[in-house]
């Protein structure tokens, strides 16, 4: 998978060295106006101005230059659904309709595993096109549907975090498992994939909804038996969701408290949006140092909420917040577009989005989240090479725009989160290696 030779990458490069902390903070980040990036066994051994690394090459390194483009690290999504290519963009409902009348329909053809494989590949290589090299993913409730993903993935050499949805009631009969079998595939998956290369798992009750109390309290099981798997479900995203939580476990003090009580909240849990919580929710949230997932083009498109980034920052200790497209209730695999829309619903707000605190929260702010600084989210020496090439002049309107912008980084920033997405995109490397070229698609 990853080559012996030495791999030299010229251009301008942009990387986090950690969170911005608004419009400005030029010391957030390294900005190199002519850089060269230097790849050894898919890794970067060493980053810097141009005419300072250039020299320290291996005769007959061969070097790509890219002249025009901007080179950061691949962008991170931490909540999407990989059973859902053939869902997104369904008409005309919200949560619950959503789930059982297009969701639901679609996820059952997992059983196949041709059916997964193929629909696999496809995801995989539409992050790619879209500059995403990681990301945290929902299986179907199939364990075939994992091992198909993680098999595509290993072969792609990226790094991937998911999980096979454990669901026993409220979902169609070809949809559930049972308290036991969850437990028993989720175990053998863990065993399988956990770790093997750069795979990683997530136990992932799918939420509070279809599964049982005994269901829960087996992924608190499975936590406490590993613990260095991830967790992620749903959490508060639909009123109608809300209501029907409270119904199903009328003993507990707000939804948040479900999934407490059975001991799913932590620094490795990712809980999917969280667009209706409490005061004393956030603060249960902030405490465990659990995970806020503000998936934009889903709450809109789904007609869910408004995310409040300001009511995660309110405790001493802010609740910590990821970026997610939720596909196929989110519209978009680009996570440009996701910046977008999160920009747009933090306006309604009357909240902001600086330009790098989006593009930190693509990058190393996920990959912090994710306990994987250092290996992933960043261009420093150490990490893996897994970094996107893009194009502020992709489109007539950005080429447009950018004549007014010049060597403004953060400006530009915005030019390529408001009107770039895939098209922008115009290579992405996973461990050095480029899997995707725009001009060769
Ligand atoms: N809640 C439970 N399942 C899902 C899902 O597949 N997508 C979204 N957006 N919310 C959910
Ligand atoms: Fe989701």
């Amino acid at each position: 998978m990853a080559q012996m030779q030495t791999v030299g990458i010229r251009g301008r490069f942009f990387s986090f060295i950690r969170a911005p902390k608004g419009p400005g903070d030029s010391g957030s980040y390294l900005y190199l106006r002519d850089g060269m990036l230097v790849i050894q066994d898919g890794r970067i051994v060493a980053i810097g101005p141009t005419n300072e690394v250039e020299g320290t090459l291996p005769p007959g390194t061969i070097v790509t230059h890219y002249e025009r483009e901007l080179i950061l690290p691949g962008f991170i999504d931490t909540h999407i659904h990989f059973p859902q290519t053939q869902v997104i963009a369904s008409y005309g409902t919200q949560l619950l309709d959503w789930l059982t009348r297009y969701t639901f329909v679609e996820e059952q053809k997992y059983y196949d595993p041709a059916h997964c494989t193929r629909q696999a590949a496809f995801f995989l290589d539409e992050l790619l096109r879209n500059g995403t090299t990681t990301a945290v993913a929902y299986g179907s409730v199939h364990p075939q549907s994992v091992d198909a993903f993680f098999t595509e993935s290993e072969e792609r050499g990226t790094c991937m975090i998911a999980g096979k949805v454990m669901m026993n009631r409220n979902a169609p009969l070809g949809l559930t498992d049972t308290v036991e079998t969850s437990y028993a595939d989720s175990k053998t998956l863990i065993e399988r994939w956990h770790k093997r290369g750069r795979q990683r798992y997530a136990v992932t009750p799918r939420f509070a909804i279809t599964s049982t109390q005994a269901q829960l309290e087996a992924a608190g099981a499975l936590l406490r038996e590993f613990p260095d798997v991830y967790m992620q479900t749903h959490l508060s995203e639909n009123l109608d969701e809300i209501a029907f939580v409270q119904s199903l476990f009328p003993d507990s003090k707000n939804y948040t408290d479900v999934y407490d009580r059975v001991g799913l909240l932590g620094p490795r849990s990712l809980f999917g949006h969280c667009i209706h919580l409490n005061e004393e929710e956030l603060q249960r949230m902030a405490d465990t140092s659990s995970v806020a997932v503000f998936c934009p083009t889903s709450n809109l498109f789904i007609g869910s909420g408004l995310f409040d980034m300001a009511s995660t920052e309110k405790s001493k200790r802010p609740v910590r917040v990821g970026l997610g497209t939720d596909v196929g209730g989110g519209t978009s695999y680009s996570m440009l577009q996701t910046a977008a829309e999160a920009y747009k619903v933090l306006q309604l707000k009357g909240q902001n989005l600086p330009p790098a605190t989006a593009f930190y929260m693509m990058t190393r702010g996920n990959a912090d989240l994710l306990s994987m600084g250092g290996e992933i989210g960043s261009l420093e020496c150490g990490c893996f090479a897994d970094f996107v090439v893009l194009d502020s002049k992709a489109t007539p309107a950005m080429l447009h725009r950018m004549e007014t912008i010049g060597d403004m980084i953060e400006e530009e920033l915005f030019v390529l989160m408001t009107l770039g997405d895939d098209r922008a995109v115009r290579a992405t490397y996973v461990q050095g290696r480029k899997l995707h070229d725009r001009n060769l698609a």
